[in-house]
């Protein structure tokens, strides 16, 4: 896909060059100095017209004619150097990838020093390149006769630069490639429907991504789960014909399985909400909701992909929550893998039932952090939005190296407090140790507070997706539909990691 020059890509013939212009005036006479030799001082003149411009997100495609030997310059305004950041470079190559792509050119060449500034060195710039490529050129392949397949895609992108190491440079691309390429997976499997991802079908994915990276996969079936007392997962497979699994994959980067880091993501295949009925409103775009899932594998593949020096247990619960003569029904009482009781006032609290015996259960596999993803509440929309993920922690140190790494990856998070009265909402109950829905003041804060009962003493952060999963307008880096959220996140916490 991509191959690295150490020159400047204007002698070469290409079907396209792409080039990053920074700052007001576009200064020609640096870097690009041969370039507008070549076109006799034209290109100067189309910025003077304005037909050329740095402002940011404008682009401008121009026809050599054979002043060079490739036939068409890309432009792609990055606005002032000073203030771009790497975020807005990783946009700006969405947008003009993009804008390659659906002229249909097969063969592209990057200059890339032209993306370079003080702070975004090569390295930065190539990692947001092949990442802005992978999610920008991003399409789910619908179910139509005729389907969507774009006629022609960006088969090739040669990267041009002058100074840094090739190998360096290619390192980098890979790191952002497959970040772009497991964010991609992770949109995949939230874009399909409900009757054609099952619990069955998540794991058979999981079971083929373990065999391709060699982790050590682990499905469990409900009569595994009944002999582990995993009765909160089960709950909620009860109105279910189609059965439950809990779904393992181990990675270890490490020489001992110490410093487990622990990856947990809600996999409800689709969300009735069960008696606890959603609204016709409501329950549709339900099959989002293993959001979570998605996320951990996308994750899983990134990490399969680079091979950090880190352990990994990833616990994926997944079923649907149905309605059924022997479905869950409000006022039931459970008993979860720990042996907490809970509680069931309402049925579409169902996230974090699941969940519950998964943290449980990733404790068991080792994990000494633990970070649990789920599309969990509506309630995380009504406080933050659809731009930033919610996080509630019962550690400090442990939810700086996430936000970090959220932070790094360009996807907000935001906390929402956990207080000693918050806890005890949940665990307020007559006839249970817990119950699973409060009440809707603050119910953010609810679901991450009940999910904090099982994590217990482990380190845990809670990451509620709801509102970033999906997004409902195309952007630079990808189109309407499911976002991939978390997957980059999640890949870097596993990097970066540092008990
Ligand atoms: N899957 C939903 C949350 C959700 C809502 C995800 C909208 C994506 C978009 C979750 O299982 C749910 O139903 N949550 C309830 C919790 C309530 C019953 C305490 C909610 O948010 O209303
Ligand atoms: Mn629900
Ligand atoms: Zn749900």
């Amino acid at each position: 896909m991509f191959t690295v020059y150490k020159k400047k890509p204007f002698t070469e013939a290409h079907e396209a060059i792409i080039i990053g212009l920074f700052d007001k005036p576009v200064k020609f006479e640096e870097k690009l100095e041969e370039l507008d030799e070549a076109f006799s001082g034209e290109l100067t003149e189309l910025v003077k017209s304005g037909d050329i411009s740095a402002r940011i997100e404008q682009t401008a495609k121009i026809h050599t004619f054979g002043k060079v030997p490739s036939k068409r310059l890309y432009f792609i305004g990055l606005g002032k150097e000073k203030n771009t950041s790497f975020e807005e470079i990783r946009e700006s190559f969405g947008t003009i990838f993009k804008k390659v792509q659906k002229d249909k050119i097969e063969e592209v060449a990057v200059y890339l020093d032209s993306f370079t500034t003080e702070s975004i060195d090569a390295l930065d710039a190539a990692h947001a390149l092949s990442e802005a490529f992978a999610l920008s050129t991003y399409q789910f392949e619908n179910y139509k006769q005729k389907p969507n397949e774009p006629e022609k895609q960006i088969q090739r992108i040669m990267v041009y630069l002058e100074d840094v190491e090739v190998e360096d440079i290619k390192a980098a691309l890979t790191v952002g490639y497959s970040f772009g390429k497991g964010t991609n997976s992770a949109r995949t499997l939230v874009n399909t429907p409900g009757n054609l991802l099952t619990a069955s079908d998540l794991a058979e994915y999981a079971k083929e991504l373990g065999e391709k990276y060699l982790f050590e996969v682990e499905i469990l079936e409900k009569e595994d789960m009944l002999k582990l007392g995993m009765g909160a997962m089960l709950a909620v497979n009860q109105g279910s014909t189609e059965p439950p699994k809990m779904i393992v994959l181990k990675y270890q980067g490490k020489e001992e399985w110490t410093d487990v880091i622990g990856l947990v993501g809600k996999g409800i295949t689709f969300d009735t909400g069960g008696y606890s009925l959603k609204t016709k409103a409501g329950i549709v775009g339900m099959k989002t909701d293993m959001g979570g899932a998605a996320a951990v594998l996308g994750a899983m593949e990134v990490i399969g992909e680079l091979k950090p020096e880190q352990n990994v247990v990833a616990v994926i619960p997944s079923t649907d929550n149905m309605i059924s003569g022997e479905a869950l029904k409000p006022d039931d009482v459970i008993i979860s893998m720990s042996g907490k009781t809970i509680e069931v006032l309402n049925t579409d609290a169902e996230g974090r039932l699941v969940l519950a015996d998964a943290v449980t259960y990733a404790k068991h596999h080792g994990a000494n952090y633990l970070v649990d993803v789920a599309t969990l509440t509506g309630g995380v929309i009504t406080a933050l939005g659809t731009e930033t993920t919610g996080a509630i922690t019962n550690n400090e140190e442990w939810f700086e190296q996430v936000l970090e790494a959220s932070f790094e990856a360009g996807e907000p998070i935001w906390r929402l407090p956990l207080f000693e009265k918050d806890k005890q909402r949940v665990r307020n109950s007559k006839i249970a140790d817990l119950n699973n829905s409060p009440g809707s003041e603050g119910h953010a804060i609810m679901g991450g507070a009940f999910i904090g009962e099982f994590a217990e003493n482990t380190p845990w952060v809670h990451l509620d997706i709801a509102g970033t999963a999906t997004t409902k307008k195309d952007t630079n880096l990808g189109p309407s539909g499911a976002t991939g959220v978390m997957v980059r996140t999640l890949a870097l916490i596993v990097e970066r990691f540092e008990s």
